[in-house]
């Protein structure tokens, strides 16, 4: 079998996940003839509400021996809150696999497309192109901790914060790897060594030992606080922005928010070793106000379906379908309502495809 060829498991998920998936599919299956490379696509429908309402659990009990040998895990959004509750629901399948499949890197492109009016003024395709890279595993997202007196005048509430050097040096690792990889080579880390005063000087100590490896790669650091201001005000400073799981959840949603609507952006749960799948996502979630009725944008899937290309190799066709997606938003038929147009899924779906076909 040639080397190109990749088994991708497909899971749509809930709401809108069923209708942006098979968009995003199918600049995936016309990348795979226009680069010569083969798909093997395993479509399933765990995952979902509507498979938690049949068989009682959101996954089958074989589902890590189902999706381990893939090379990627191709995901629409998960919930729906009517039918059953979210912690439920999240818990039960997307948590489940960043953390059984090690996928300690969060990452989300920001960057300012054209057709889409960014919410910070005076701002044109090409000032905004960055990447957040959060760590996805531990920080201060820990379990340890716990309540004593509960409810009580002496009620005491802790939860620390776990950063293991072998945590934290391999997410800077991946974050510096992918600095040096732009053109611009530099890499940004969000501290807060003032306030935080044990493990965010250590983790700034990380940042230097690590970046001794990278000499090529100019290295700055900012505290949070002000690095969120920065965001909004100087978003052109940025190419790499590092953060530990909190400060990365923060970032991480608020650089795409800079650039506009949520249904155009995409994200990837990714274990770089390649030890287990990696899973490519949108944004958004399932959007219960507008499911079913064929106007979610899925522009988030289709970039998503970009990323995950990139990450398995195929960078050519991952950067044409970029292109396409920039071009097809500067056209009407490639505007959905959330970008003040009026086409369907399926017509932005085709204008999109319709560009990437040339
Ligand atoms: P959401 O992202 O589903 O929707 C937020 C708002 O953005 C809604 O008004 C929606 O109509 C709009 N929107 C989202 N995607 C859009 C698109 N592609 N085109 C046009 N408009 C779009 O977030 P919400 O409402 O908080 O959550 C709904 C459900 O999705 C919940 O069950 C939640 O747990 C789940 N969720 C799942 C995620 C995932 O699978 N990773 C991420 C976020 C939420
Ligand atoms: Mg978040």
């Amino acid at each position: 079998s040639s080397e190109r060829h990749y088994r991708i498991a497909v899971i749509p998920g809930d709401g809108i996940g069923r209708e942006v998936v098979p968009e995003g599919v199918r600049l995936l299956e016309a990348a795979a003839e226009r680069f010569g490379f083969t798909l093997d696509l395993r479509h399933h429908d765990f995952a979902s509400c509507d498979y938690y309402l049949q068989h009682g659990r959101m996954l089958p009990e074989d589902w890590r021996d189902i999706l381990k040998p893939m090379d990627a895990i191709f995901f629409g959004a998960v919930g729906w809150p009517d039918k059953v509750p979210d912690h439920i629901s999240l818990w039960g399948s997307l948590l489940q696999f960043r953390r059984e499949f090690d996928q300690y890197v969060n990452l989300r492109p920001v960057r300012l497309m054209p057709g889409v009016p960014s919410p910070l003024a005076g701002r044109r395709p090409g000032d905004i192109d960055f990447l957040v890279v959060r760590e996805n595993t531990e920080g201060e997202y820990s379990a340890v901790g716990g309540t004593m007196f509960p409810g009580t005048e002496r009620e005491i509430v802790i939860q620390e914060t776990v950063m293991s050097r072998h945590g934290t040096d391999r997410i800077l690792r991946f974050a510096f790897d992918l600095a040096r990889s732009r053109p611009k080579k530099h890499l940004t880390s969000a501290t807060k060594s003032n306030g935080i005063a044990i493990t965010m000087p250590w983790w700034d100590s990380r940042v230097e030992a690590v970046g001794a490896d990278y000499p090529d790669v100019r290295r700055d650091k900012y505290h949070i606080d002000i690095l969120t201001a920065h965001f909004v005000l100087n978003p052109d400073r940025f190419d790499v922005v590092v953060g530990s799981n909190l400060f990365g959840d923060i970032l991480s949603d608020l650089g795409p928010a800079c650039t506009g609507t949520i249904g155009i952006a995409p994200s990837a749960n990714i274990n770089p070793e390649g030890r287990f799948p990696s899973l490519f996502e949108p944004v958004h979630g399932s959007a219960p106000d507008i499911a079913g009725q064929g106007i979610a944008n899925p522009i988030g899937q289709i970039w998503t379906a970009a990323m995950m290309l990139e990450h398995l190799g195929e960078t050519d066709a991952a950067a044409a379908i970029l292109a396409a997606i920039e071009a097809a938003l500067q056209t009407e038929e490639g505007r959905t309502r959330d970008l003040k147009g009026q086409a369907t899924t399926r017509q932005a779906g085709e204008a999109v495809l319709a560009r990437f076909l040339g």
